[in-house]
């Protein structure tokens, strides 16, 4: 098994089902919650038991071998078409990132090929999925170090740690590896709201692996920039389109609009499962719309005046011109456009 690195797992596979550490009571509290079949996997990723975008393809994954393991136990004649039904399910959960219908499509791939006992099949895949997002990972940390400098000042967004993947992380697993490396003066988060993954997750998750974290609220970002204190800004993915275009947290936009205003460079960490050829460009991606009172309310507590609306899209857009760097498991592209990513995705085909 590959080295997580961090002393928790937020995913683990269990013969009692997938354990999942409830993202949504952290800091606070760290419960785990066993998840059994595939509905309550699909709700899980929907509730945001678990977040992030590798993170719910490697849920869904294992999902899929929930499903496996109760519709073709049951030795129901159609439990094919029910595992099918769960996997409809599964990527319905959450419809931006695209990890998850890649992940699916894998677990379709081998279902297609493993007509009888199934089971501890799916499950090596799912185990495979899960491994490689960690190595990914730990590759993309050494890749994006090295694009930094000593004594950087870097700010993050959302939570993009070992929370949010198989482990290690992608944005966070840059920043483990630069300040391991001695390289980092200070590392930003910001809280984002609404949701506070920023203060909620990455302040946990660092704090946990003893780095020094300081929280700044998501309209503190721009005057950070202004005063000359910061040189990068490092966030992850939910999905790249073709042409480069990033799509992630919602406040991701806004930063690298600030980044190019102010010459901070902006550095996107995604590993190829986020990377979506198939889809032109960003503004064509289903962006989800979350419930109001995620707006309106704190900690659960209304705090808006009552009557106000809302309007909560939980990601946005940034197109591909306003990105310094993308990091990859395969390197790192600068100034990513469209043929600059068609070529690396060429280059991973098995004949590239
Ligand atoms: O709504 P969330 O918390 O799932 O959003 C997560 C993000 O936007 C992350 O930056 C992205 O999924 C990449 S995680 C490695």
């Amino acid at each position: 098994m590959t080295e997580n690195t961090t002393a928790f797992s937020a995913i683990e596979w269990t013969d009692a089902g997938l354990r999942l550490l409830d993202q949504r009571r952290l800091p606070g509290e760290d419960v785990y919650l066993t998840i059994e079949d595939a509905p309550a996997a699909a709700d899980a990723i929907t509730k945001m038991v678990v977040r992030g975008a590798p993170a719910i393809g490697i849920t869904a994954a294992y999902g899929v071998v929930l499903s496996a393991r109760q519709h073709y136990r049951e030795a129901s004649h159609d439990w094919l078409s029910r595992v099918e039904g769960d996997m409809n399910l599964l990527a319905a959960a959450r419809p931006t990132a695209v990890n998850l219908v890649w992940a699916i499509e894998q677990m379709r791939a081998c279902l297609r090929v493993t007509p009888v006992e199934p089971v501890e099949v799916l499950l090596a895949v799912a185990a495979r999925i899960h491994r490689e997002d960690i190595e990914a990972n730990i590759r993309m940390g050494a890749y994006g170090e090295n694009l930094i400098n000593k004594g950087d000042s870097v700010l993050t967004y959302c939570n993009a740690g070992s929370l949010a993947t198989g482990g290690y992380g992608t944005a966070l697993g840059v920043i483990r590896s630069a300040w391991s490396a001695g390289k980092l003066e200070k590392i930003y988060a910001c809280e984002t709201r609404p949701w506070l993954q920023g203060a909620r997750l990455t302040a946990w998750e660092l704090i946990h692996d003893r780095i020094p974290v300081t929280l700044i609220t998501d309209n503190s970002a721009a005057f950070l920039m202004q005063g000359g204190q910061l040189q990068w800004v490092i966030t992850g993915a939910d999905r790249v389109a073709a042409n480069g275009d990033v799509i992630n947290k919602i406040g991701t936009y806004q930063l690298a609009v600030s980044c190019r205003y102010h010459g901070v460079r902006m550095m996107v960490v995604a590993p190829l499962s986020t990377l979506d050829m198939a889809m032109p460009a960003g503004d064509q991606v289903t962006i989800e719309q979350r419930p109001d009172n995620e707006v309106l309310e704190l900690a659960g507590q209304r705090v808006a005046a009552a009557g106000a609306a809302g309007w909560n899209p939980a990601f946005d857009v940034t197109p591909a011109a306003l990105v310094d760097c993308l990091v990859t498991e395969a390197g790192v592209v600068h100034a990513p456009d469209r043929e600059k990513l068609l070529s690396l995705s060429n280059a991973q085909q098995p004949d590239g």
